[in-house]
This record gives structure tokens, sequence and C-alpha cells, in this order.
């Protein structure tokens, strides 16, 4: 028979979809053509193969070849086809044999030496594969995410020529050495170089306990950058299955993975001038921006009103839905994008305003102006709002007072408070739903009095009052036992809020 299939994934988005290659021997004049719309890359490709395949001491067939990749309608761009259409070429003249074809998929490039080059971004389809329960050819180059996934389900190969020997029993492919994730250090800067600032630390405490917004308020140097970069050492580790989506996120946006690293959760902190396609991602083929790169981790927005407001405005969707839609006339991509917004500002443009040592030289029309970038519908998404003031010299370089915990210690809290929340009700409590919430912040008659009647006076929103609840139940987890929500958590709750 001078038919063959072989199998291989395209990419879309994070997905990384099946690609079947079917490649038909027949008489005729000799050529070859590709079909399947394939983009002009996959036609290159043509070239590249009949060298790489000569260059390995194989014959070219002198027939009529027709390599189809199906479904037609998938983008299919690069040269990772390239090693799935050769073997499916190969094996159609019954060059190589046919049995390891079934269960196992390929990925690659082909140098015309018949080398295997690296494929960007290939990190979903191995995920895919595995899940699948195929094996996955890919080339050595590609071994430090190929690492990721763990031995057994990886190969990893030099050339065409080794994948041919192995597919005939001649030669073995090892799999990559499986990244050691638990030795990994923690690596970051750690919150013990941070002096006073009690508040701060706490309301960032709570933030990484139950997943919640928080935004840092106060004049220059008071150490508001210090504590959103601390804020992924304190958090808990993510696990395998979040660990793999962020990796497979930057991987596709061509980032290189530190696999000691894998586990500590993202932080992405755009620079203010950062444009909104950088930010939420997009490009002709869609690409994942910042806040898909902090899915599971962390999005700081340092000096958040100097962010243009167009550029804020697209966060709001993403923010409530966790994920971004980006439409293309040909084709949507999906990026999940759940990440924890972590926001600095000064309370003024010179950034003195409040503060008594320094005279604010703004106009209030300047400070309402500069406060009014950041939109009423964003300011209510975030939970946690705390000043940070300034930090009297003397403190600077005093000694570590009793109540200042490194990261690992705090991180132990943290964790803690987590699994509560997680056994409870599967998830970290910022993204309780509000069926979830009645249930697990049922409210004493007399709080709930309370709490209407302060949130009344405040004129909150239906949102706000949701929020509120929610950190509440954070604050009690944190203080250990089983306890219900009271009083004194909704009152630090309430006082976390800004309206
Ligand atoms: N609470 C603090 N404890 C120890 N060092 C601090 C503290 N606050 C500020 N510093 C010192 O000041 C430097 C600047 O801090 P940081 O960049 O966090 O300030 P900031 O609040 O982000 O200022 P800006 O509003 O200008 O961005 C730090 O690198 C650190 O050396
Ligand atoms: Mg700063």
């Amino acid at each position: 028979m001078s038919l063959a299939v072989t199998l291989s994934r395209a990419q879309e988005g994070v997905a990384a979809p099946q690609v079947v290659v079917e490649v038909h021997l027949s008489g005729g004049l000799p050529s070859t053509s590709i079909v399947g719309l394939p983009e002009a890359a996959v036609r290159e490709a043509r070239d590249r193969v009949r060298v790489a395949i000569q260059n390995t001491a194989f014959e070219y067939p002198n027939r009529r070849v027709t390599v189809n990749l199906a479904p037609a309608e998938l983008p299919k761009d690069g040269g990772r086809f390239d090693l799935a259409i050769a073997l499916g070429i190969l094996a159609a003249g019954s060059q190589v044999p046919r049995e390891r074809l079934d269960d196992c998929e390929f990925l690659g490039e082909l140098a015309l030496s018949g080398e295997l080059r690296a494929v960007p971004g290939i990190l979903p389809a191995l995920i895919r594969a595995r899940r699948s329960g195929r094996r996955i050819v890919v080339p050595r180059a590609n071994a430090a995410e190929a690492a990721l996934i763990g031995e057994g389900d990886v190969l990893l190969a030099d050339s065409l020529a080794e994948v041919c020997a192995w597919l005939s029993g001649q030669a073995d492919l090892a799999g990559p050495e499986s990244a050691d994730f638990y030795s990994m250090p923690s690596c970051g800067p750690d919150m013990l170089d941070i002096r006073g600032q009690l508040q701060a630390r706490r309301a960032l405490e709570i933030a990484a306990a139950g997943g919640h917004h928080l935004l840092l308020i106060g004049p220059p140097g008071t150490g508001k950058t210090m504590l959103a970069e601390r804020l992924p050492g304190i958090l808990p580790p993510m696990t395998e299955s979040e660990a793999l989506e962020s990796c497979a996120i930057r991987s596709l946006s061509g980032e290189d993975i530190d696999p000691r690293c894998w586990r500590r959760r993202p932080f992405r902190a755009p620079h203010h001038t950062a444009s909104g396609v950088a930010l939420v991602g997009g490009g002709s083929s869609p690409r994942p921006g910042e806040i898909s790169l902090a899915h599971n981790g962390v999005l700081f927005l340092d000096e958040l009103p100097e962010f243009s407001r167009h550029v804020l405005e697209v966060l709001r969707e993403p923010l409530e839905s966790g994920r971004i839609v980006i439409s293309r006339a040909a084709r949507q991509s999906t990026f999940p994008a759940e990440f924890q917004l972590v926001a600095a500002m000064n309370p003024c443009p010179c950034g003195y305003a409040g503060d008594p040592l320094h005279e604010c030289r703004c106009t209030p029309d300047q400070v309402q102006r500069y406060r009014g970038r950041i939109s009423g519908p964003l300011l209510d998404r975030i939970d946690l709002c705390v000043e940070v003031p300034r930090v009297p010299i003397a403190d600077l370089a005093a000694a570590r007072g009793p109540h200042d915990d490194d990261s690992a210690t705090v991180r132990q809290r943290v964790i803690a408070a987590r699994e509560k929340a997680l056994l409870r009700a599967g998830q970290a409590n910022a993204e309780l739903s509000v069926v979830n919430l009645e249930r697990d912040c049922a409210l004493p008659h007399a709080e709930r009095e309370w709490l209407q009647t302060s949130l009344d006076k405040l004129g909150a929103s239906a949102r706000a009052y949701h929020r509120i609840l929610r950190v509440a139940r954070t604050i009690a987890d944190l203080e250990g036992g089983t306890g219900c929500v009271e009083q004194g958590h909704l009152a630090e709750a309430l006082h976390y809020r800004r309206f």
C-alpha cells in the first residue's frame, strides 16, 4: 500500500489540536503537492523535506507524492510538521516500518542536513499528546520544555536518521531527564527586607491567602514596589497542572522557561507605556499578552494612573471572567488570564498629598484628575486598598521586630488558610461564587445588620458587599480554627475598602 498516516499537532492559542498527515504515492510524473490549505511555510516544507530525506541516505520517491494535512481549516504555520511529513513519505514508500507510527506523534522542523530543529511553543502539544495517551517525538533542542512533562511520554531525537533507526527497532530514543521540581530554591526577594509597614504587610498576606486584588497607595520611596515584588514568594506553589498551564503560555510567547523555578507563580510587571495589545494579547496570529503570562500568578501595575485609561478599561472583562477572547476575522483565540492584580500609585501627581512632612504642590483639580484616571468600576474590583505611609528613618536602621516574619513563615500561614478555602469550596476566597458565599460566610443577625448599615452609609455597590464578605472570610481563615466570620473580621475587611 502506498498510503501512510502520521500524527502531529498544530498550535492555536494554548490549544494544540491534532493534525493528521496523510501521504499518498501514485504513478505519474514525479511531483510533490501539499494540500490542506497550508500557509507558505508549509509549502516550503516540501523542499526541506526532500533534501533532508536525500541527505539521510534514503531515497525520495520518484513518483507523484500527495501530502494532506487534515483538518484543513486549522492554521498551519511553521516547520513543525516537517518530521511527520518526512516519516509519512518514507513509510508510504516502505522505507521505514509503520508499526510504531500509530501510537506516536511527531513534531520537528528539519534542517537540510536531516537534523531536527527546535519548534517554538511546544509545551501545549506535549501536554495534549500526553492526555491522549500517545508518545511524542520532539527535537532534542526542546529538551528543557520536554523535561517538565517527565520521562516516558516524550522522546528526544537529534535527526531524522535517529527517528528512522528507532522506528526500525535498531536504536532507542531517550526521554528527557525529568526536572527536579521540589529542590527548587525559593528564589526571589524576602519579606524580611521590609521595615515597618505592618498594615501593608498584613494586607499583602490577606491578598495572598485569599487571592484578592490589592492596591497600594503612598508617597514615593515607601516600599510599594518592594511589597508587590514579594507577593509571589508568599503565595502557595502552583500545582503541577497550574504550572504546566502557565508554562504553556510562556512557551507560546517564546519565553525561556527555567525548570528550577517553574512552580513559582509568575510575576509580570508591564511598564505603564505598554500598549493594549502588549497587555491583553493580540496580533494577526494572536499571541498571549501580559495578563495571560500572569495566569495563576501576579500582574503588577506600578504607577497605576500612568497607564492609559483605555488600557485599564480592557482589564475589566478578564478581571471578572479569568480569560480573554481575541477575535480576528479568520478565527478566535482564547487565552486564560486568571491573575491576581496588584497595583501601586502615589496619592497625587507630586506624590505627597497627606504627607505631614512634605507640602503637596498639586491643586485639588490635579489630584482629582489623577485619581479619576482609574475608573470606579476598576476600583470596585479591587478588594484590598491600603495606605503605605513613610517609614521613619530610625525604623529602617532598627533591628528586626517581633512581628517581622520572613517569607517562608508567612507562606506557611497563607498555605494553611488557602487549604481551608479549598476544602470548603474548592477555590480561593476571592473566586467564591455568590451562592457559596452565602453558605460559607453566613452572618449572625447582628453582624448582618451592622454591615448593612455601614455599607448603606458609604453608598457601597452590591459587588462591594460581596467582596467585603470574601475578604472577611479570608481574614477569619488566617486566624486559625474553623471559626465563622465575626464582626472584627468584617470591620477589618471594610477598612481595606475604598469608596
Ligand atoms: N519599608 C521599607 N523597608 C525597607 N526599605 C525600604 C522601605 N521602603 C522603601 N525602602 C527603600 O527604598 C527603596 C525604594 O522603595 P520602593 O521602590 O518600593 O518605593 P515605592 O513606594 O515603590 O516608590 P515610588 O512611589 O517612587 O515608586 C527600596 O529599594 C528600599 O531600599
Ligand atoms: Mg514604585
